[in-house]
């Protein structure tokens, strides 16, 4: 049996006729920057969300880094994110002009550790950015709790998050702003670069839909310095068809999960990811931690049994080399240091057949066996 990481042809052929519908339309209309599949899909994305804006941009880093800015980050500010992240995250405070703080993160949720973000709170940080890593989503309660009392914005960073919920509503309905990435891989992926903003708050909203588009709304009026980071109307067609699935699939990669989580549960030094309560998992990836043995020697062997697995992220951002002028050393954040060193993210897309998670599951039970 093969197991690939992620299937996108797959998803592919079933909604095929509807993407191209869609496309035609875009390429008979020659509308190719913003228009009315841009409009379309940030009335469409607000909703499912439930806040009043999305504005759509490039990517999702370039969100991260508009958002910064239209909240007021720049030089002299510090910001601190997750040290388990992808690196867009901290990419984007530099670009804004600001510090990356780095503070470490749970062991259960991997998600940001709410104490270690109180101990690096300085007279300086104007905004935390708690990332819903691997679509479980932040502890919003306590990070927004201590942000309001200290008067420091919130960022989140959903780019793996899709319609995962805290309680009752939808992350991204929380922060000042929160960000998202429609990389073709994500739970709601475009068929190139794609990301938006959203937030309930008009003057940012307004603020962002000028530093997306050269710094205004009219034509060749600038009232700020910005980027040309549009969502492309073509990328935004794709995303009209596919936001409509997304709840489907955020439900298949769910029972995927669910049978991972059971069937490896009984598979010693295998610590399969935890949901705490309250929240709505979507599971964009799925990661195991494995804490006996070799988790490279686990990847190596099931790599050869034709399953394919990736690192998110194999470093913690705090020593990744590009942030070295920060001064971080190993120790300063060890659970993310661990958590570096021992997950492994499983296949994970929603065609999944359940014969391939018990493929999956039956080979790391052999290594263990055998090996581990
Ligand atoms: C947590 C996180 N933040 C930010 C980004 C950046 O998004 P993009 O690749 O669309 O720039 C990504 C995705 O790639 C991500 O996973």
């Amino acid at each position: 049996m093969n197991v690939p990481f992620l299937d996108l042809l797959g998803q592919y052929a079933a909604i095929k006729q509807e993407v191209h519908q869609k496309l035609d339309a875009v390429l008979g209309s020659a509308s190719f920057i913003l228009g009315t599949q841009v409009e379309e899909f940030e009335q469409a994305f607000s909703r499912f969300l439930g806040c009043r804006s999305a504005i759509g941009v490039a990517n999702g880093t370039d969100a991260l880094t508009i958002a910064l800015k239209a909240i007021g980050i720049g030089p002299g500010d510090e910001v601190i994110t997750a040290a388990n992240s992808f690196v867009a995250t901290a990419e984007a405070i530099v670009h804004a002009g600001a510090k990356p703080v780095f503070a470490d993160i749970d062991p259960d949720t991997y998600t940001l550790n709410v104490s270690d973000i109180k101990a690096k709170l300085t007279e300086r940080t104007q905004a935390i950015i708690p990332v819903h890593l691997y679509g479980h989503p932040s502890d919003m309660d306590s990070v927004l709790r201590l942000a309001r009392s200290r008067g420091v914005r919130v960022v989140e960073d959903a780019a793996q998050a899709h319609g995962a919920k805290y309680h009752t509503r939808r992350v991204g309905t929380f922060g000042d702003a929160a960000c998202f990435s429609f990389y073709p891989g994500k739970n709601l992926g475009a068929y190139g670069d794609a990301g938006a903003v959203v937030t309930d708050d008009d003057e940012i909203a307004g603020t962002v839909r000028k530093l997306r588009d050269h710094g205004g709304i009219q034509k060749y009026q600038h009232d700020l310095v910005g980027y040309n980071s549009r969502l492309d109307s073509l990328q935004a067609a794709v995303l009209l068809v596919k936001l409509k699935h997304l709840d489907q699939w955020n439900e298949m990669r769910r029972q995927h999960a669910q049978l991972y989580t059971k069937l490896l549960s009984d598979v010693p030094g295998i610590v399969p990811p935890s949901v705490r309560e309250g929240n709505t998992h979507v599971y964009h990836l799925y990661v195991i931690r494995v804490r006996r043995g070799s988790r490279d020697a686990l990847r190596q062997y099931l790599h050869q049994r034709h399953i394919a697995t990736g690192i998110h992220y194999p470093t913690p951002l705090h020593l990744v080399p590009a942030f070295s002028y920060l001064g971080y050393k190993a120790g300063e954040c060890p659970v993310a240091e661990d958590c570096a060193n021992e997950i492994v993210s499983l296949p994970m897309y929603p065609e999944m057949k359940p014969e391939q998670v018990g493929y999956v599951v039956e080979q790391i039970h052999h290594y263990v066996e055998t090996v581990g």
